[in-house]
């Protein structure tokens, strides 16, 4: 599996994510797409920065009963993204189908990864909202497994979780973490954060970093220094 930088493009309209992507010229980013831009212009944009040449995560997490989500996954499938995911707290059930569904004719498919437990949910919030009363690092070990006996590719997780995620998964199941800064940068609302260098050695596969590249002052040199420190 490649390492790669996949760019949080965090934007709310077409003409703020393609003048963000044309500030890098020859170089094709992996791009996410997130809820905000894909419910704000529809599979169109999608369709356009894949036709730029870009891979694309679409990051819009699943979650609803099997069959509308192996439903979902088909219609995902067909606009030819490289990555999706869903929540694991579906169920194995619903992974199952949604694999099913993502699984184009000729057999390939996009990399499906699952959402463990969010990182905003709190052991506190697990505990009285949803009425687990596991650690939360059971319980993210226990959704992974589940992810990987449903078949799917990877966990998105906390880069402090990677490491366990590979010895309790396997070295080939894929992590795609988060809150990544750059040592002199600012961490904002990310409370859990390492370097693009730090998530290398514990042996991440594909970090997200959205602001410390889209706020940049120059975000094609900001990129260019996440793909030295984590890929080079
Ligand atoms: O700007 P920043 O680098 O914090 O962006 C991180 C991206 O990763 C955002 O799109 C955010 O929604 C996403 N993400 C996250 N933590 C998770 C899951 C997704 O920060 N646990």
């Amino acid at each position: 599996m490649g390492k790669d930088v996949i760019v949080a493009c965090d934007f709310s309209s077409k003409e703020q994510v393609l003048s963000f992507l044309d500030k890098f010229e020859g170089k094709k980013p992996f791009v996410k797409i997130g809820m905000e831009l894909y419910y704000a212009e529809g599979p169109s944009i999608v369709k356009e920065i894949k036709a730029r040449g870009h891979k694309i995560f679409l990051d819009l997490k699943l979650h609803d009963i099997p069959n509308t989500v192996k439903k979902s996954m088909a219609v995902l499938s067909r606009l030819d993204v490289d990555m999706t995911n869903l929540h694991a707290g579906g169920t194995v059930a619903m992974m199952k189908a949604a694999l099913e569904g993502l699984t184009r004719e000729d057999g390939t498919r996009p990399i499906l990864i699952a959402v463990t437990q969010l990182t905003s949910t709190s052991q506190e919030s697990m505990e009285t909202d949803l009425l687990i009363k596991e650690k939360m690092e059971d319980v993210v070990m226990h959704y992974a497994s589940n992810a990987k006996l449903a078949g799917l590719d990877g966990v998105v997780c906390s880069p402090l979780e990677a490491e366990a995620v590979h010895n309790r998964c396997g070295k080939e199941f894929i992590t795609v973490t988060p809150g990544v800064r750059f040592a002199d940068g600012d961490i904002g609302d990310q409370k859990r954060v390492m370097t693009p260098a730090e998530a290398k050695k514990i042996g991440s596969d594909y970090i997200v970093v959205g602001r410390p590249i889209t706020a940049a002052e120059d975000p094609v040199s900001a990129y260019e220094r996440c793909v030295l420190e984590f890929v080079d």
